[in-house]
């Protein structure tokens, strides 16, 4: 897209993200790239500003990112955030060493230099985070302090190089003015803006998509989640029917779901979509499996299979098939370019529309500059569904992680039901967008109970309610007692085959968020 952006340098820091996010907030577009990145990468994104993000290393470790300090000459605005302060200060001429006390969380931060339009509106003392073992002791020359702490250094700048830089993290809500300094950076300092949005995103990418595709033809797997039905109503925009939309029943989609998402996509929507009832295929190969990572890959590889006739299919009847839409956001381009490398893969996920590599199509990704939260906006302005946008995560192979042992037709009917009553009572009683995940679990052990006069043995069902901001850790939610109680008076009324339930009160880690 031709808008000018922030560009934030990755030095490792937990807090990246954070940073473009924020600044995204208020609709300024923000590139995240790894600090490593060569110069001229960084010049092609137009940068009206740059910002040093914070990061593990002291800049005087043997293995400190090799960042190149040409970026200080660029002569655009420069922000230093913690580690990036340091990074100015030791480049600049300045003197960084190890500070006596590691300071980590709240501190106190008096504004030195009133008059610094980085601190402007914000008189202080501010209360900032903090989170850094090593502080700035000389400043490099030119430079003047703008904030400090008791014993520290907390802000530096030096006006005419443009470059400003601060020890704590404005990003983090724990700081409470942040907004207003990153406010000041944007709108102040660096001449930016507010003109990254949603209108601008849609126009913008709709146009890129159409000149990219051309008379071609493009498919995509949808999943009926936010991710992928956004990114095929944006190519939809584009090329209208030439854009043939997948989506399968693999025996383990939740109850009523093949029917809604038809429902949602063809006909409200308008998609060109092709729904295959493959539910048979997926559940004979699944006969007999417990492993459940033998149950993953045989999800994917059958997916995979499915959607390669479906792809051979269209073909034959629409011509030549040279495009692949794909949901793929902006954290996994991040993650995959990142300077801390990708996290250690402990499941094989397995996600629709990232599979038929062997197909030889070329890439749409419309969203892969976006944050989950714009996407759902974006969704919002496309005119989509509630019920699509605001959806839990659901992981792509489905009910067959929440069955634990064989899965059978009549374990996933269970489920169905179960996981029905979950989310309904969930929604009933106004939490399900306040909650990460709530659903159900159907475990392999019997037990004995009563029902009437009459002794059942019958399954047990685990509800499990977690609440994440990435799924990467998670705290278990303490729902209402009456919220469990009508869930669990619910399921075992109502559904034959189940009668006992159990809540999930484990978090993450040292549990996962599904049970497997
Ligand atoms: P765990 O169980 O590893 O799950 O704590 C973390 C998050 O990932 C989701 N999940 C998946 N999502 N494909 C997906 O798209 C998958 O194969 C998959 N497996 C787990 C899970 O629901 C949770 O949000």
């Amino acid at each position: 897209m031709d808008t000018s952006s922030i560009v934030i340098l990755d030095f490792g820091s937990q807090y990246t993200q954070l940073i473009a996010r924020r600044i995204r907030e208020q609709n300024v577009f923000s590139v995240v790239l790894p600090c490593t990145a060569p110069i001229e990468q960084v010049r092609a994104q137009k940068p009206l500003g740059i910002i040093l993000s914070g990061g593990p290393c002291s800049v005087y470790d043997a293995d400190a990112p090799p960042a190149d300090p040409a970026v200080l000459e660029l002569g655009v605005p420069v922000l230093g955030i913690c580690y990036g302060l340091q990074f100015i200060a030791h480049h600049l001429g300045g003197k960084v060493r190890s500070a006596e006390k590691r300071e980590y969380g709240h501190a106190e931060v008096s504004v030195v230099d009133a008059e610094s339009p980085l601190f402007a509106g914000i008189p202080g003392p501010l209360t900032a985070w903090m989170s850094h073992g090593d502080e700035a002791i000389e400043l490099p020359p030119g430079f003047h302090l703008t904030a400090k702490t008791s014993n520290a250094v907390a802000g530096i700048a030096n006006p005419e190089r443009q470059v400003w830089a601060v020890q704590f993290h404005p990003e983090v809500h724990h700081t409470k003015q942040g907004t207003a300094l990153l406010r000041n950076f944007l709108f102040n300092i660096c001449g930016a803006k507010p003109d990254w949005t949603p209108e601008l995103f849609i126009q913008s990418t709709v146009a890129a998509i159409r000149e990219k595709v051309g008379e071609g033809h493009a498919i995509c797997a949808l999943s009926g989640g936010v991710d992928s039905s956004v990114a095929a109503v944006l190519v939809h925009r584009a090329i209208g029917d030439r854009l043939t939309c997948v989506f399968v029943d693999n025996g383990v989609l939740r109850k009523n779901e093949f029917f809604k998402v038809q429902e949602n996509l063809r006909n409200k929507l308008g998609l060109n979509l092709v729904a295959v009832d493959a539910s048979g295929r997926f559940l004979s190969k699944l006969a007999g499996v417990t492993d459940p990572e033998k149950k993953r890959k045989i999800i994917g590889n059958e997916f995979i299979a499915v959607f390669d006739d479906e792809a051979q299919r269209i073909t034959k009847e629409a011509g030549q098939v040279d495009w692949l839409v794909q949901g793929t956001l902006y954290p996994d381009v991040i993650e995959s370019s990142s300077v801390k490398g990708p996290s250690q893969t402990i499941k094989s996920h397995h996600n629709v529309g990232g599979l038929p590599e062997t197909m030889k199509l070329k890439l749409i990704e419309p969203l892969r500059d976006l944050f989950k939260d714009e996407v759902r906006r974006i969704g919002r302005d496309l005119g989509m569904p509630a019920d699509i946008l605001e959806r839990q995560p659901f992981p792509g192979p489905g009910l067959a992680v929440r069955i634990l042992g064989e899965i059978t037709p009549e374990r996933v009917a269970l489920l169905q039901e179960a996981d029905d009553i979950v989310v309904s009572e969930i929604k009933r009683a106004g939490l399900y967008q306040q909650i990460w995940q709530s659903f159900a679990v159907l475990l392999p052990v019997k037990s004995v109970g009563v029902m009437g006069d009459q002794r059942t043995y019958a399954y047990t069902c685990a509800v499990r309610a977690v609440n994440s901001e990435d799924g990467m850790t998670a705290d278990w939610v303490p729902l209402p007692y009456e919220v469990l109680k009508t869930i669990s008076n619910r399921i075992v009324n109502e559904i034959v085959g189940i009668n006992r339930v159990v809540y999930d009160i484990t978090s993450k880690p040292p549990g996962t968020i599904e049970w497997e």
